[in-house]
């Protein structure tokens, strides 16, 4: 029994911040940020747009494209640091609005949420606990970013997407493996919560972005590496490779150790910056709608972010 991803959505919220629109708000140029990045464009929420009406879009549409409905439903995960509230968690809030039923529940492990969320619910299905699961990315990012720093305003983005799973007796998700290092908690968070909260000020995000850089590059080669001889695959036999969006650099280094050539990398990273959990189901929903991922296809996700965590997927779409 496999778990088969049989639709995709995603949502991005109107508003688009250019690179040319943060050169008049802070001391960068639309020059260094697309070389040291590859980012072109975000999106941002409006006032009243939270997580779970990003995600909302995204189900829909998900839910469309596998000609189901929201009654067919019953699990709900979603992957999300910036939930609207502290509780009911976003899955809750989304079963209630859409009419769906079993559990739901949220996971929180920054960009790497959504490949986490895959992860658990492929084993619900997979035990028969679940029939079908609705799987979600989804972040307003744009709310914890001090929009004053440079280093860190110009990378992030909001959106949302989502991925309908069912029981399968033919291929589906083949592998999964997630890690997680809580040593490096340091480099990259944000400063605030709710048991933990600081003095004066919002919620910021905080990171050492080379000192990231570099344990993303050095853990993503290794990962692969495993991805690779786990599942006796040699390097350019993957014909998809469904990256994080979060920087062009770290995702050509990966791409090489795949010995993938840039055509066979889903890139969208220019088009919406980092949406932490939310980057890799918009990907995926971008080359299936325009038809480079088909049945058959070998694809293999990967994400890396805050925590450090990390996880990947090979899925046989
Ligand atoms: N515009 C212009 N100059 C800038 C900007 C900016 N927006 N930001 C920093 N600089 C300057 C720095 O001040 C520094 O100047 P200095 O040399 O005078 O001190 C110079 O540019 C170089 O700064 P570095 O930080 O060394 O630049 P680097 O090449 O490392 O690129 C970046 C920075 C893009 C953040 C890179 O380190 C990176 O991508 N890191 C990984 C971040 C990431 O991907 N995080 C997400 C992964 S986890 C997750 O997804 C949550």
């Amino acid at each position: 029994m496999y778990s088969r991803i049989a639709g995709t959505g995603a949502y991005l919220p109107e508003k688009v911040l250019t690179n040319f629109d943060l050169e008049k708000m802070i001391d960068t140029t639309d020059e260094w940020i697309r070389t040291r990045t590859g980012i072109e464009r975000r999106h941002i929420a409006a006032k009243d747009e939270a997580t779970s009406d990003l995600s909302e879009q995204a189900c829909r549409a998900a839910l469309d494209a596998a000609g189901l409905t929201p009654a067919d439903i019953d699990l709900v995960v979603v992957g999300t640091c910036t939930p609207d509230l502290v509780f009911p968690n976003v899955a809750c809030l989304l079963q209630e609005r859409m009419g769906m039923s079993g559990a739901a529940f949220s996971i929180e492990a920054a960009c790497s949420g959504f490949v986490y969320s895959l992860s658990v619910a492929d084993k619900f299905v997979r035990a028969g606990q679940a029939t079908r699961a609705l799987v979600v990315g989804a972040e307003v990012m744009s709310r914890i970013i001090d929009w004053t720093d440079r280093e860190t305003c110009v990378l992030f983005g909001d959106g949302a997407g989502a991925v309908v799973l069912e029981a399968s007796d033919d291929a589906g998700i083949l592998y999964t493996d997630l890690g997680a290092d809580g040593r490096y908690r340091n480099l990259l968070y944000a400063d605030s919560g709710v048991s933990r909260v600081k003095e004066e000020g919002e919620t910021t995000l905080l990171m050492k972005g080379n000192e990231v850089f570099k344990v993303a590059v050095r853990t993503l080669e290794g990962m692969v590496d495993r991805v690779l001889a786990d599942n006796g695959l040699e390097q350019g036999e993957i014909d998809w490779f469904v990256p994080h969006q979060a920087n062009l650099r770290i995702i050509r280094a990966t791409a090489r150790r795949l010995g993938l050539p840039m055509e066979r990398v889903v890139l969208t990273v220019r088009d919406h910056g980092n949406t932490s959990a939310a980057s890799i189901p918009m990907a995926l929903d971008t080359a299936v709608r325009d038809g480079r991922i088909q049945p058959g296809d070998l694809v293999l996700m990967e994400a890396f972010g805050g925590g450090f965590t990390w996880g990947a997927t090979l899925v046989r779409y």
